[in-house]
């Protein structure tokens, strides 16, 4: 069976891009990535790739002068290298409709929280202001709300008495080191259903 080709996007740090390939270099992954693209020329997530044999490149939106010109740059290029699958991984931007639409289904986003808690920017800080004794991260597939797509998989862990929000997103994002290349096997193994807001997993054959 051909490889189901990812393309990954990111604006970051990029660990769990690396996570992705470090599945995959250790067979836990079965994927091809076909492409890394951040929104951001300064990203460390594009220092990262210098060290493989993958295309990654920048589409700065300070370069468009409409965010539809933006996100066609960017569904042009993911089609160029026939992505079937978007995973977002730290990226920091709101897709439009324009975009999802040419996606549906086909985006994934993993969020420092357990959703639908704490959605949006610093869900880390959000979840210790609020005194949450547990958070975690989740897998969803993307719709155009707020992180508010039908949830793949999730992952708890605890908040503690001393955290700091660096440590817990220290906590969760290593967490998402383990959810998100499970995730995305589930995908490529075809063993995902999406039903309304519910994801079935099926058991492998
Ligand atoms: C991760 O914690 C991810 O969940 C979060 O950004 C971090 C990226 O880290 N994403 C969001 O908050 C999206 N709303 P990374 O660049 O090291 O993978």
């Amino acid at each position: 069976m051909n490889k189901t080709v990812i393309g990954v996007l990111a604006s970051g740090r990029g660990s769990n891009l690396q996570a992705i390939i470090d599945a995959i270099q250790a067979g836990r992954l079965d994927v091809k990535i076909g492409v890394v693209i951040s929104d951001n020329p300064e990203a460390n997530v594009l220092k990262r790739m210098v060290n493989y044999d993958i295309p990654s490149l920048c589409i700065d939106r300070r370069q468009f002068s409409s965010r539809q010109d933006f996100e066609a740059a960017i569904a042009e290029e993911l089609n160029i290298r026939h992505v079937e699958l978007v995973v977002l991984a730290g990226f920091m931007r709101i897709l439009s409709r324009y975009f999802i639409d040419r996606f549906e289904g086909k985006i994934m986003n993993i969020h420092p929280s357990l959703l639908p808690s704490f959605p949006g920017e610093n869900a880390q800080q959000q979840a210790l202001e609020y005194g949450a004794k547990v958070s975690g991260c989740t897998v969803h597939f993307v719709d155009e709300g707020m992180d508010t797509g039908p949830i793949i998989l999730q992952e708890a862990v605890p908040v503690l008495e001393d955290d700091t929000v660096e440590a817990l997103a220290d906590r969760i994002v290593h967490a998402e080191h383990i959810l998100y290349p499970r995730a995305l096997a589930l995908y490529c193994e075809g063993r995902l259903t999406v039903a309304g807001r519910r994801v079935y997993i099926t058991d492998k054959e």
